[in-house]
C-alpha cells in the first residue's frame, strides 16, 4: 500500500516536472518561420484577421495558454494538430478565441446614442418603421454583449414615449465562447459604472453581494445571439433597419472590408443606416449609401 502511494507520488512529481519543463522551454522558444505563415493564412483566410510578422509575438504569447491545455511541447506540434482533422474539428473555435480581441464596453462612442436618438429613429419613426412591425436592428461582431444591451436600453426607452413601437435586436459574432457570456447577460458592477443611474435601476438587477448586475428581461427578451462568421456567405432571413458594426472591421485588411460592407448593404432596408467605429472609415469604397453624420451611413 505505502509503495503504491510512493509510486503514485513519483508518477505525479515527474509529470509535474515535465509540465515545468515543457513551460520553461515553451517561453523560451520562437515559433518558426513556417509555421508562423501557416497560422497567418488560416487565420486570415478563416476569419479574415490581418496576421503581419509583427503580431507574432503576440500570437506566441496567446498560444500559450493552449499548448499548455494540450500538454503540447512547442508551435510546431500545435500547428500539426490545428491543421489535422481532429485539430480542424476540435480546436478551431479555441482558435478563433485566441486570435479575436473582445474589448467593449457599455455606451460606447456615446455621440452615436445622440445620433440615434436626434436624427436615426425620429426619421425612422417618421415613415412608420417600428410600428405594425418591428424595427430591426442588428449588432454585428457584438462581444460579450454590452454593444446589443445598451441599444436595448436606448430603443427600450424611445418606446416608452413613442406609442405602439416595437424593436427586435440581432446580435451576433464569430466566437462561441464570447456569445456565451453575452447571452449570460451578467457583469460585474464596474462594468457598469458609464450606464447613467436611471437605466441601472430600470433594466439591471443586482446581486445580494451587489457585486454583479444581471440585464432584465425587458432587454433580454429583445436580444437574439447567433454565431456568424463575417467570411461566410450570409444573407440574414430579414433584411434590416439598422446596423451596427463597430470596432470589428478594424481587423481586417481593406478587400476583406470592402467585401464585408457590400454583404452588409445586401442586409439593410434601402433607407436604412449603418453605424461604424470611429476609427473605422468606408472612404474609397464603391458602396450604394451616403454618410449623414461621422460614422453614420444611409442605404441609398
Ligand atoms: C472589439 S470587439 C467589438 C465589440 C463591439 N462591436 C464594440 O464596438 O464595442 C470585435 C468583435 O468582433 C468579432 N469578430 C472578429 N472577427 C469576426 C468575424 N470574422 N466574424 C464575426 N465576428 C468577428 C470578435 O469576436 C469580437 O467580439
Amino acid at each position: 500500500m505505502r509503495k503504491d502511494i510512493s509510486n503514485a507520488k513519483a508518477a505525479t512529481d515527474s509529470g509535474l516536472k515535465q509540465t515545468m519543463q515543457n513551460t520553461m522551454n515553451l517561453a523560451r522558444s520562437e515559433m518558426g518561420q513556417t509555421e508562423f505563415q501557416r497560422f497567418s493564412e488560416l487565420i486570415h483566410t478563416e476569419f479574415g484577421i490581418k496576421m503581419p510578422p509583427s503580431k507574432k509575438v503576440l500570437l506566441q504569447s496567446r498560444f500559450q495558454k493552449r499548448l499548455r491545455a494540450l500538454g503540447l511541447g512547442g508551435y510546431k506540434e500545435y500547428c500539426d494538430y490545428v491543421f489535422s482533422p481532429e485539430g480542424r474539428e476540435k480546436e478551431r473555435s479555441h482558435l478563433i478565441d485566441v486570435v479575436t480581441t473582445n474589448t467593449t464596453h457599455f455606451f460606447r462612442e456615446p455621440k452615436h446614442w445622440d445620433i440615434m436618438n436626434n436624427l436615426v429613429l425620429p426619421e425612422l419613426w417618421g415613415r412608420g418603421v417600428g410600428r405594425g412591425s418591428p424595427l430591426r436592428l442588428w449588432s454585428a461582431g457584438c462581444s460579450s454583449g454590452e454593444e446589443p444591451y445598451t441599444l436595448g436600453m436606448i430603443l427600450h426607452e424611445w418606446g416608452a414615449s413613442h406609442q405602439g413601437f416595437d424593436f427586435s435586436i440581432l446580435a451576433t459574432d464569430i466566437s462561441r465562447k464570447i456569445l456565451a457570456e453575452a447571452k449570460r447577460a451578467v457583469y460585474a458592477m464596474e462594468k457598469v459604472e458609464e450606464v447613467p443611474m436611471p437605466y441601472k435601476k430600470k433594466y439591471m438587477l443586482k446581486s445580494k453581494d451587489k457585486k454583479l448586475v444581471k440585464m432584465d428581461r425587458l432587454l433580454t427578451s429583445k436580444v437574439s445571439f447567433q454565431r456568424l462568421n463575417f467570411i461566410d456567405d450570409f444573407k440574414l432571413p430579414q433584411p434590416q433597419d439598422i446596423i451596427f458594426c463597430r470596432n470589428v472591421v478594424i481587423y481586417f485588411d481593406r478587400a476583406t472590408q470592402e467585401g464585408l460592407f457590400e454583404k452588409f448593404c445586401n442586409n439593410l432596408k434601402s433607407g436604412g443606416y449603418l453605424f461604424i467605429g470611429h476609427s473605422e472609415s468606408l472612404s474609397g469604397m464603391t458602396l450604394p449609401i451616403k454618410p449623414v453624420a461621422p460614422t453614420v451611413f444611409q442605404r441609398i
